[in-house]
């Protein structure tokens, strides 16, 4: 069911309630998503990316029902991975020699995902397409945010930037604007999506924000390509971005942990005592690593100045989730984020070193050589975490 943004610009997309994971089983989805697509019904009419392969025929009846398919002038693809192109390959066959706007890139990679040659148009930043009655589409690339296609489009006159992936969310909700929704669950997703997809890009993304500023352009709604669209101030999750991709940390120490017997539990508890015994203010978070959500995790990390990883000693190494954990950290491009290590060991007791290691190698500075305790702690190891807490905490 088509949705009305402003004037002649409707909403076509699917709301994906029952998604739970992402890009495969990489990202959890705890709230679903949405894949918008839009349509703008002016002299021209022109279709804004489409949906997920999945929904492909039901995306495309549904188009018939608002517009004769033939009646399509344009279609323009900002971003040609399947959860946007999707069901280009279910409606070209109905109107194949529609031209198809996009960045050259996008070329590539839809030729290269559907093995199709379509009506190809390349656009470039500041390209622009008339649609009559004195409204025009003016093309923005936005190269690696988050794929070497993506591009955002401007609709004049309605002041529309139809970002695409860029300012998302997964965020199942058939409310539309951000104004309309719980503004906590909101922003915890547009938090998790910076964190887990655009982090690595923060660099890209600090001068392609500054390129979108210096564009000037008047922009009164911020359609997304996933979650709710921004109408309600627009540019505070602009204004976020900016925070966010400026090696964004808030007062926060996180400690995550693996444990086989309790023994690096226990650290973890200590230490926590050790940093509340220094610094009465920060906030602390714990988790037990294998009963948390790795994503999740990593919006902790995100928000961090500190992270503390424990992991016991197995087989000469540190545990395979804890392994695991970093790799997708290291994954992230954290910058300017402090580390330490801890755990227990029974016999050899590399896990420390290791872990520490590896999270140099993930780019985290690490304040020391961690603390490591042979077989269960006792009061005295304990005293001595609590120790390693206070030093962590003045870190
Ligand atoms: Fe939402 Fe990069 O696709």
């Amino acid at each position: 069911m088509k949705k009305k943004l402003k004037n002649n610009v409707y909403w076509l997309g699917k709301v994906d309630w029952d998604l739970r994971t992402f890009h495969g089983e990489e990202l959890s989805t705890h709230r679903g998503s949405t894949y918008n697509s839009y349509l703008i019904k002016e002299e021209k009419n022109v279709l804004i990316d489409t949906v997920w392969l999945p929904y492909a025929k039901e995306f495309v009846e549904n188009l018939k029902s608002e517009i004769n398919l033939e009646d399509i002038d344009y279609i323009v693809i900002n971003h040609g991975e399947v959860d946007h192109s999707g069901a280009l390959v279910e409606l070209m066959q109905h109107i194949p020699d529609t031209p198809i706007y996009c960045s050259q890139n996008a070329v590539k990679s839809l030729k290269g995902q559907y093995h199709q040659d379509w009506n190809f148009n390349v656009v470039k930043t500041g390209d622009k397409l008339d649609l009559g009655n004195g409204k025009e589409l003016i093309f923005v690339e936005m190269t690696m945010l988050h794929w070497p296609d993506s591009m955002a489009a401007f609709l004049t006159e309605d002041n529309i930037l139809f970002s695409n992936d860029a300012f998302g969310q997964h965020f199942a909700s058939d409310m539309l604007f951000n104004d309309l929704v719980d503004q906590c669950a909101l922003f915890e997703e547009a938090l998790k999506y910076y964190a887990n997809i655009l982090n690595p890009f923060s660099m890209l993304l600090r001068r392609k924000l500054d390129e979108i500023m210096a564009l000037d352009l008047p922009i009164e709604m911020i359609a997304t390509s996933h979650g709710v669209l921004w109408r309600d101030n627009p540019m505070q999750i602009v204004e976020k971005y900016v925070e966010w991709a400026n090696d964004y940390q808030e007062n926060q120490i996180t400690i995550i942990y693996d444990s086989m017997w309790e023994g690096t539990k226990k650290l973890a508890d200590n230490i926590v005592q050790g940093i509340r015994k220094v610094d009465n203010d920060v906030i602390v978070k714990v988790f037990f690593l294998p009963h948390s959500d790795e994503n999740d995790l990593i919006s902790e990390v995100f928000k961090s100045k500190t992270v503390i990883v424990g992991s016991p000693t197995m087989n000469n190494s540190m545990l395979h989730s804890v392994a695991g954990f970093i790799h997708l950290a290291k994954e992230a491009k954290f910058k300017k984020k402090k580390a330490a290590a801890f755990g227990c060991y029974g016999w050899s007791g590399e896990a420390v070193k290791l872990v520490s290691e590896k999270m140099k190698d993930a780019g985290f500075e690490i304040i020391n050589d961690g603390f490591r305790n042979q077989w269960n702690p006792d009061k005295e190891a304990q005293k001595e975490a609590i120790e390693f807490g206070k030093e962590i905490a003045k870190a």
